[in-house]
């Protein structure tokens, strides 16, 4: 099938790729020139795993291109809508604005029997206005809501095997017939038993913000767990042990630490709530708030005890930051919480150096002021304490003896509880971490 994808970022592209390896015919539209020659080049714009050899793959067969001319989507039979939705600025609700432009663009090239299918998370009835544009200028063209639960670090596997579909369909013939579209676009998938979920648009809209809402409350939870077990000397890791064992809540998603970031679930959350209060029914959703705190107090605490443990003043020191994205396997730094805490501690007058496999680039464009080293051996040069904010599993693999044999004093702060406790300090390190006991 001929198919258009508007939006070529970590969800877009990935998207593009992916349904060019199911067969199916794909152009990628991006307003960033920039990006649309790399991705035409087969070069990924952004790290993600697996994702080069998918969109070289695709490139060969030539089954993909990008543009950056809307006009390149005429004659396709399903346009995909991937851009962006982030915080509005200084305020809580979603930036409608790409969502938007990109369906008033492709309103130019939409003719009858062709449908628009959203995939950018929105806020609940959205999918519902935007129908009525749609079908207001181009009356036979259709839009079905089609979320997205694809994680970064993890996006090809998601998009390609994904745990369900859902289709946020129009009522009527309208919506049989967006339906059998998107049947024929996921076939492969479809074939496989992937659970598929047909619904309305509000659901199909709330669905997504319902689960990453889960999620991040899940982390909230167990980072409550954390901050009471360093009010009484428990240890975080071992509650989240023993209670995962409970099948019904389960050990994913229950890693205490630094808590959660990234260009998905903060600003869900956040547009969420804001939606709800639009609503009338803000107090549902009250308890997100708390969720949003419990998260933003992690960060502040990890300063806190990176000061305590350099003797009650940053003033001077040398901290090493170990990763700078918002989580392993990606270089999206979107609200990452460790460079928040990297940026904390330098303005209370460390010197920090930080280090990163994959998003230094993207952190010496945004984040200017600190200081980047492409190692970890570099970056704890004579280090007055070590910070592991991002768990990348070449940090868990540091051997703590060699490692200790760089820095000024081993001190290490395990923000993600992620380190084998006992094999650093073994190795003559001090350990501490978020929710567990000092030695
Ligand atoms: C999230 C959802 O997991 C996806 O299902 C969804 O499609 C995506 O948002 C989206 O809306 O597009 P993602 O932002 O890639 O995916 O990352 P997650 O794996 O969910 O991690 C989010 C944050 O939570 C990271 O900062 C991670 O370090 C943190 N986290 C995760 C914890 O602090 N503890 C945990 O136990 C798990």
């Amino acid at each position: 099938m001929k198919m258009s994808v508007i939006g070529c970022g970590y969800l877009g592209a990935v998207h593009a790729a992916a349904m060019a390896e199911l067969g199916h015919e794909v152009v990628g539209v991006d307003v960033e020139q920039a990006k649309v020659d790399a991705l035409s080049a087969s070069r990924p714009p952004f790290y993600e795993p697996g994702f080069e050899e998918l969109l070289g793959r695709a490139m060969e067969l030539g089954r993909l291109s990008f543009s950056t001319d809307i006009s390149a989507a005429a004659g396709s039979r399903v346009h995909f809508v991937c851009v962006g939705t982030p915080q509005r600025r200084g305020e809580y609700g979603a930036d409608l604005q790409y969502v938007h432009s990109a369906t008033e663009a492709l309103l130019e090239v939409l003719n009858p029997g062709e449908v628009v299918v959203g995939k950018s998370t929105v806020p609940v009835g959205t999918a519902a206005e935007l129908a009525e544009v749609v079908t207001g200028k181009v009356p036979g063209a259709l839009l079905a809501w089609n979320p997205e639960f694809l994680r970064e670090g993890f996006a090809v596997q998601d998009t390609l095997h994904p745990d369900r579909l859902v289709y946020g369909l129009p009522e009527g013939t309208g919506g049989e017939a967006a339906c059998s579209v998107l049947d024929e676009v996921y076939a492969r998938i479809v074939e496989a038993g992937t659970p598929k979920v047909v619904t309305d648009y509000a659901t199909a809209e709330m669905v997504k913000v319902a689960a990453n809402s889960f999620l991040a409350t899940k982390i909230s939870f167990i980072n409550a767990m954390a901050e009471l077990c360093e009010a009484t000397g428990a240890d975080v890791k071992q509650l989240a042990d023993a209670i995962g064992h409970d099948d019904r809540i389960g050990r994913k998603f229950l890693n205490a630490g630094l808590g959660f970031g990234g260009g998905c679930l903060p600003k869900d959350i956040r547009a969420f709530m804001a939606r709800a209060g639009e609503l009338g029914a803000d107090q549902a959703l009250t308890f997100l708030r708390e969720v949003d705190s419990i998260n933003m107090r992690r960060r502040i605490r990890m300063v806190e005890l990176a000061r305590e443990v350099c003797d009650g003043s940053l003033m001077g020191k040398r901290i090493t930051v170990l990763g700078a994205a918002f989580k392993p396997m990606s270089d999206d730094i979107r609200d990452s919480p460790a460079l928040n805490v990297a940026a904390q501690l330098q303005l209370r007058g460390a010197n920090v150096c930080v280090t990163d496999p994959a998003a230094l680039d993207n952190c010496r464009r945004s984040w200017p002021q600190l200081d980047y080293a492409a190692t970890p051996q570099e970056a704890a040069d004579r280090a007055d304490a070590v910070l592991l904010l991002t768990e990348w599993q070449e940090y868990q693999d540091l051997d703590p003896v060699e490692f200790g044999g760089v820095v000024r004093q081993r001190r290490v702060l395990d923000g993600r509880n992620a380190l084998d406790r006992d094999k650093w300090e073994a190795a003559g390190w001090a350990y501490r971490a978020l929710g567990r006991r000092a030695a």
